[in-house]
């Protein structure tokens, strides 16, 4: 069991105020806060342990190099992958999925050839597919999500059929909180032969995840969404695709020998990591990485299920509050709109003067929010140092909200 209020005491902003009131910081899923052992990292490594990585035989090359590499076998501990070359290091997820369109898709696919994707992917798990749509004739299937939020997996199997060459789907929804089993569509993605891509954007944070259990082709995290830096992430691309990848950028540190008329490149996974990568960020999100497996990922999950019972239960209560999505099993991502209020801007803004920090929105999620009938949404999206006298606090602040704007 997490020891809260230790936790709390390791992120030093969530002792400021905002507007004059205690913080209360419920956007986690846009960007989460950091904890003073990363600040310390980063602080660290620029004071005293910077030189660029993998080029120089000079003592701080080799000390950067050593620590921005041992993030790889982190990253891969931390998502259960037992061979780390299959991790290739990036500046989040949505590189992560764009390097798998331009890398492996686009030179693969054909006209005609299909991309099951669900109705509440992020923008991030959406535009580069439609890449593929405008250039190259790829069409893009649908699998809604029911009244609940809840996405069935066997309406993403079965929207698998003789063209389909990609399934491509969020583990976690940023905007309901909905956890997709995804090892059931991988399960049955595989038998049929199709790949798939999950992006792990958000279910990483909030759950223990096990990738070679999950059986997927391609897995994509963001750092800064994982108590780590931004511009610091990476994607798992299981060794046979990364076998079938084609160069993504090209520049110094993927390459083996550079002619004039010749090129050839570096071994997976450096191939797909040109020019000086952001070596800071990467080694605080090594850092990250290993203060959440410090608490346990089983433990953090255990203590936002029940941040999410508690706050269902308090907004449930509300009844001029309409909640989005109560799939079973959901993380603790609430999106909702208010009767009679104006844009979910007008919420956000009267949360903030009360310190209560949440995003309003499509969220990137726009195909959402069209499914939903909805143009924007507020969203309390909470992390491993909430409580619930927040939940309370954003109730407090709802209830202010609904006599001012009801
Ligand atoms: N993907 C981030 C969010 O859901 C930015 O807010």
């Amino acid at each position: 069991m997490l020891d809260i209020a230790k936790v709390r005491a390791d992120f030093p902003i969530l002792s400021r105020e905002v507007n004059g009131k205690p913080l209360v910081y419920l956007d986690n899923g846009a960007s989460a806060q950091k904890p003073q052992v990363v600040i310390d990292t980063i602080t660290r490594a620029y004071s005293y342990e910077y030189a660029n990585v993998h080029r120089g035989l000079h003592y701080l090359s080799n000390v950067a190099t050593e620590k921005y590499e041992g993030v790889r076998s982190t990253i891969a501990r931390f998502l259960g992958v037992a061979d780390e070359h299959q991790i290739v290091l990036n500046s989040g997820a949505t590189e992560g999925i764009n390097m798998i369109a331009y890398a492996w898709a686009m030179p693969r696919f054909q006209p005609g050839d299909e991309i099951v994707l669900s109705v509440m992917e992020h923008h991030a798990n959406i535009v580069p597919w439609h890449f593929l749509r405008e250039r190259q004739g790829v069409v893009l299937k649908w699998v809604d999500v029911d009244s609940s939020g809840a996405l069935d997996p066997q309406a993403v199997i079965d929207a698998i059929g003789p063209k389909t060459r990609l399934v491509a789907i969020t583990h976690l929804s940023n905007v309901l909180g909905t956890v997709v089993d995804v090892k059931a569509i991988c399960d049955a993605a595989r038998a049929r032969g199709v790949p798939v891509l999950v992006d792990g954007s958000q279910a990483a944070v909030h759950m223990p995840v096990n990738v070679d259990d999950i059986g997927c082709d391609f897995y994509a995290i963001t750092g800064h969404k994982l108590y780590g830096p931004s511009g610091s992430g990476a994607i798992f691309v299981h060794k046979d695709r990364l076998a079938e990848m084609r160069p993504f950028i090209g520049g110094g540190d993927m390459i083996r020998e550079v002619t004039k008329d010749a090129v050839s490149y570096n071994d997976p996974p450096m191939k797909f990591e040109a020019g000086t990568p952001a070596i800071v960020p990467t080694i605080g999100l090594g850092t990250a990485l290993e203060y959440m497996m410090t608490l346990g990922m089983e433990n953090v999950a255990a203590h936002e299920v029940r941040l999410r019972d508690y706050a269902q239960a308090r907004l449930g209560g509300l009844n001029w509050l309409q909640l989005q999505g109560d799939a079973p099993g959901k993380a603790a991502i609430f999106s909702f709109t208010l009767d009679g209020a104006g844009h979910a801007h007008d919420i956000s803004t009267i949360l903030d003067k009360k310190g209560v920090a949440v995003r309003a929105g499509h969220h990137c999620a726009q195909p959402l929010m069209e499914h939903l009938g909805v143009t924007a949404t507020c969203r309390a999206s909470f992390g491993l140092y909430n409580t619930e006298a927040e939940v309370d606090a954003l109730v407090d602040a709802l209830e202010l909200c609904h006599d001012l704007l009801g």
